[in-house]
């Protein structure tokens, strides 16, 4: 297993990305776990137990990413009191374009009113706000962009299987929206590790439409446009490298667990929250948990557990945020983050 590591250190006096501005956009429709048992073989019973979600949102049929984008994109430039048009980059996290091509950060940018800005979407699953972040900071830091809008976010009931009850009863439809500015001093990203197992790709996945298995009828029938994962494996993953993506992170920038104000955690399963924050060891307290109401909305859920975090009160200036996020490819991200 390979793995990149960003090291950025928390000098001073360094250039850093800092978050400006945050937005969320969720799916109009509140689907209850009551809902779902009319839809599949399932009990509110089962999926509180084994996964903590109650409830999830789900876009309308004419709401694409790029409408959800919008509105999580535009909140954000508000917060920030920053015009499109002073935006150098647009990066959009997701496996759920609007289409494959072209690019649904471009059509974002233009709608927006960014037209003529750098923009491309960034396919890593669930990391794909955290890998967003970490491609923005970088090029922050680096000199060569000032302002970035990052977008995480998915709409999964486009992709997931209503008849197979294994997966449809975990995902969401949610986007959130970063301003990443560039800003001498200790606030903004300290630092990531982004890293990926392609050995795991086959445990969380969409088989067909791709150059692999063209979209045909034979596919269609076949539901293999459809999420497939093994639930079991990427559970234990899911475990294990929150733990150690978040102590490695901390370890590379001098800081332990004790450091950390508040973890915010790819919201997937309140399981494996749970045994992550154990093993981390951080106090209830500590730990921003919002999947009960919103299921796992992929690229989505760091973002809008982030805005949530904010909008609750819950983060002072200077407070550090560990973010860790895990997902398809495998892949996973972490981040770290004075606020
Ligand atoms: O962003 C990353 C995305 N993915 C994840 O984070 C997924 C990580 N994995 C998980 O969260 C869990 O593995 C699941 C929630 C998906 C499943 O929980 P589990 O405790 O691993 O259950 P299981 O797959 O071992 O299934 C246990 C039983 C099975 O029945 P039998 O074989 O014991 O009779 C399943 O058929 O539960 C059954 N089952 C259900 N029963 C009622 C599976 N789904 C359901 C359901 N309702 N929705």
């Amino acid at each position: 297993m390979r793995e990149e590591v960003a090291r950025t250190g928390e000098r001073e006096n360094r250039l850093r990305a800092r978050i400006a501005g945050i937005g969320m956009a969720v799916g109009e429709r509140v689907l209850t776990n009551f809902d779902l048992e009319k839809m599949v073989d399932t009990s509110d019973e089962w999926i509180v137990t084994r996964t903590g979600i109650r409830e999830r949102r789900v876009a309308a049929p004419e709401t694409a990413l790029s409408d959800l984008a919008f509105s999580a994109g535009r909140e954000a430039l508000a917060g920030a009191g920053i015009s499109p048009r002073e935006l150098d980059l647009v990066v959009v996290g997701t496996v759920t374009p609007d289409m494959t091509f072209p690019a649904t950060a471009c059509l974002l940018a233009e709608r927006l009113g960014a037209n003529g800005v750098a923009a491309f979407d960034l396919s890593s699953g669930c990391t794909g706000f955290l890998y967003g972040c970490a491609v923005a900071a970088g090029m922050i830091e680096a000199g060569r962009v000032e302002r970035a809008l990052v977008v995480g976010g998915d709409v999964l009931s486009r992709i997931t299987d209503w008849q197979d009850r294994s997966t449809c009863v975990l995902f969401g439809d949610g986007v959130g929206a970063a301003v990443l500015v560039a800003e001498r001093g200790a606030r903004g990203f300290l630092g990531f590790r982004l890293g990926s197992d392609g050995s795991g790709g086959r445990h969380l996945y969409l088989p067909a439409g791709g150059s692999r298995l063209p979209a045909s009828a034979e596919t269609v029938a076949q539901r293999l446009h459809y999420i497939h994962m093994n639930g079991q494996e990427v559970f234990k993953f899911a475990v294990r490298i929150t733990e150690e993506a978040s102590l490695g992170l901390l370890s590379d920038l001098g800081l332990t667990p004790e450091d950390v104000d508040l973890f915010v955690p790819h919201q997937a399963n309140l399981r494996i929250v749970d045994a992550a924050v154990r093993r981390l060891g951080f106090p209830e307290e500590k730990v921003m948990v919002n999947l009960e109401r919103y299921g796992n909305m992929s690229a989505g859920s760091i973002p809008v557990a982030l805005y949530e975090a904010v909008g609750a009160g819950r983060l002072s200036p200077g407070d550090l945020v560990l973010m860790v996020a895990f997902g398809a490819g495998l892949s996973w991200a972490a981040a770290a983050c004075r606020g």
